[in-house]
């Protein structure tokens, strides 16, 4: 009678845990709020709001010593500068401040308000003064579109947070690392039954799936979760974004097993897809390659308008395309000025590659060779379009649409040529 009374408690239990969604974001304003040092070393040493002067000293010591053991297995590392780097979850600064030592700016990213805070203060406190915080990374690219990193890095914070949720900030993080680029990016994989001290014996690849069933109640407000995360799905959106060589160093936090990954961003991706090679198909939308589209009106049904004197689209090239003769495919068609004329001019990388002169408006199909030395082994090709005579309907009486168009492109695509 009583084992099916403890039964039936420990079902409940784990159905109550898999109908709640934990909000962890709460849960670390909650904990920073009055023991933000605590909250990122859960040593005793470090509880309370503000610590003594040489508790904090070792506080920080220890985070110099960490990131000088990342960026001591990366050759060439010292050598330079790097441009702009990001910490994911960065706490109170542990890791950024250091990091913020090895480049021109340095970003943080962190949810909780009351961290932030308290990195401001280190920040002041330390005299470092190229660093900028922002909650989350929608309000990162709000605020910087395009922004990318030469370094990223993310210790003891994924952990923290729902495996469904943090893959999808590790892929905005990926797409965010230049193609050179370094990672350090630590995750929890499995753990043993040991670290359950406390209560629960499971295993979660995502925050509703328990692979055991013995659960405690870890609902309440301000417990720090910890979150295990699929190699295989890491592994594979590492190959997404061109991370193909990178060294997995291993820890046991505690009966938690865990690996951060340390690598450099060496192309674009590794998953090869014929649809990589087309930039803009049938005009349903500008293809992942691209980074940067400027002069372009958005993209309609059959296709996008420029719609200023000078439009440009830059992409990443595959490396198989780098270095060899490639064949621009531009299908377009152009809008007539009032002295039913209209040219274009097309420049790769700022050299001219051919100048067309349309004698109709329909969608003609024009072949361009773009010879080796001008992509050279640059991973980027910016394609230039300089419109003879930008023009709007609203002039010329056909309608009241005052866009000053030139040239629509309906399909571009790069192949060997
Ligand atoms: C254990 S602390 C580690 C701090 C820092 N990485 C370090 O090692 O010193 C985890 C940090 O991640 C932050 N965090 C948790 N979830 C986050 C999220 N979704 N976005 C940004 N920061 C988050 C927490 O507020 C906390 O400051």
């Amino acid at each position: 009678m009583q084992t099916m009374r403890r039964q039936r408690v420990a079902l409940l239990k784990v159905m109550n845990i898999l109908d709640y969604e934990k909000d962890t974001n709460a849960d670390w304003e909650e904990i920073a709020q009055n023991n933000p040092y605590w909250g990122v070393l859960t040593d005793d040493r470090f509880l309370g709001k503000s610590l003594p002067s040489d508790v904090l000293d070792e506080f920080f010591e220890s985070g110099r010593r960490e990131i000088a053991g990342i960026v001591s297995v990366w050759d060439g590392f010292n050598k330079h500068k790097l441009g702009t780097v990001l910490d994911f979850g960065s706490g109170v600064g542990r890791l950024l401040i250091p990091m913020a030592a090895y480049a021109e700016k340095a970003v943080g990213i962190e949810i909780s308000k009351s961290m932030v805070a308290e990195l401001k203060k280190n920040l002041k406190r330390q005299k470092v003064e190229n660093v900028k915080v922002y909650m989350t990374c929608e309000e990162l690219l709000k605020r910087n579109p395009g922004i990318s990193f030469n370094w990223i890095n993310s210790q003891i914070v994924f952990q923290h947070i729902q495996p469904e949720i943090g893959y999808k900030i590790l892929e905005e993080l990926l797409k965010a690392l230049n193609i050179g680029g370094y990672l350090s990016l630590h995750f929890n994989i499995f753990k043993t039954l040991s670290s359950f001290s406390s209560g629960g014996i499971f295993q979660q690849t995502d925050s509703r799936t328990l692979s055991a069933l013995y659960v405690d109640n870890d609902t309440a407000m301000g417990t720090m979760q910890m979150y295990d995360y699929d190699l295989n799905k890491i592994y594979y959106l590492l190959l997404k974004y061109g991370v193909s060589e990178f060294r997995g160093v291993s820890s046991n936090h505690g009966e938690h097993y865990t690996i951060c990954i340390l690598g450099q961003r060496t192309d674009y991706t590794m998953l090869y897809t014929p649809e990589n090679h087309a930039f803009l198909k049938n005009a349903g939308s500008w293809s992942k390659a691209v980074v940067n589209v400027s002069g372009f009106s958005n993209p309609e049904s059959w296709g996008t308008w420029t719609d200023s004197k000078e439009a440009t689209v830059s992409f990443y090239m595959l490396p198989e395309l780098c270095g060899k003769k490639l064949r621009m495919r531009l299908k377009l068609r152009a809008f007539f000025s009032i002295d039913n004329e209209q040219s274009v001019k097309l420049f790769v990388n700022n050299i001219e590659v051919s100048s067309i002169l349309f004698d109709n408006s329909y969608d003609n199909e024009y072949i361009i060779n773009i010879q080796p030395d001008i992509i050279k082994n640059d991973r980027y090709l910016t394609v230039k379009f300089e419109i003879g005579s930008p023009t709007s309907p609203n002039t010329v009486g056909t309608s009241g649409d005052t866009r000053k168009l030139g040239v629509g492109v309906v399909n571009m695509d790069i192949n060997p040529g």
